[in-house]
């Protein structure tokens, strides 16, 4: 299986000639890459413009999508109008939108909906804090089995599950760094969740690291930390830090 790095824009750059110009240098940087699939989220208003930028390397993914096919939904996004765009990847459950309300089930709602149009669920998971009585298993399982409801067992190896801990993402403060093992005890622990509710088809899916990953710790991420890629956000803004991440993750998978 193919490592992945997907880049998490959030809402930067704050103009289209910003984030074509970063688009192009990271496609640039990016272009000898060979073992390594590459995704890059930016906001949906860049979309169409991006996906006429030449690259053979780089895929489209956005940073949400709504649930409805169409309709009066104001200000939502279909997954056909982003497959419709050559968007291949939608995250969703993010931290930064579970606290503005979005729930489990609504999340549940759109993986299912960005299944039938055609496009790859990145499912973001992770808990906001950690507690002594390690009450935080309890919540990203809880996270994981509703925001999986009623998914067919044929559709889990098509997701991409991230455990971000909110805590390390680099944004919060107080943030603290998370650790290649604090990483490799989700995944295992994602994985028993997932192969309980799906079988042994669970274990074609993929699980990823995000939270402030860096080229200081990606190759630790990755070859200790039980996961099949990154999710970087902030380093993703800075072409030369991304690209050193993608190199990493070309070594690594040699
Ligand atoms: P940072 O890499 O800025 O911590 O962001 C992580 C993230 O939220 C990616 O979705």
């Amino acid at each position: 299986m193919k490592k992945i790095i997907i880049g998490n824009w959030k809402m930067n750059p704050p103009t289209l000639k910003e984030a074509e110009q970063l688009f192009s240098v990271l496609a640039k940087g990016a272009s000898s890459s060979k073992k390594t699939e590459i995704v890059i989220c930016p906001p949906f208003v860049y979309l169409e413009k991006l996906s006429k930028i030449r690259t053979s390397k780089i895929k489209l993914g956005a940073q949400d999508a709504f649930y409805e096919e169409v309709g009066a939904f104001t200000g939502e996004i279909s997954g056909e109008m982003l497959d419709n765009l050559r968007v291949k990847y939608v995250i969703l459950g993010h931290s930064e939108r579970r606290a503005l309300g979005e729930t489990n089930e609504m999340v549940n709602q759109k993986i299912k909906a960005v299944l039938a149009a055609g496009l790859i669920p990145i499912l973001c998971v992770g808990e906001t804090a950690r507690d002594e009585s390690h009450d935080y298993f309890n919540l990203v399982k809880i996270q994981l089995e509703e925001c999986l409801a009623g998914v067919k067992k044929t559709f889990i190896s098509k997701i991409i599950i991230a455990y971000e801990p909110v805590w390390a993402i680099s944004t919060t403060p107080n943030r603290k760094d998370a650790t290649s093992a604090d990483s490799l005890e989700m995944a295992i622990f994602f994985k028993k969740i997932l192969s309980d509710k799906f079988g042994r088809e669970a274990s074609r899916g993929r699980i990823i690291y995000g939270g402030s990953v860096s080229g200081k710790d990606a190759g630790d991420f990755l070859q200790n930390g039980g996961v099949d890629g990154l999710l970087p956000g902030r380093a993703s803004l800075d072409a030369k830090k991304f690209v050193e991440i993608i190199k990493i993750c070309e070594v690594l998978s040699k």
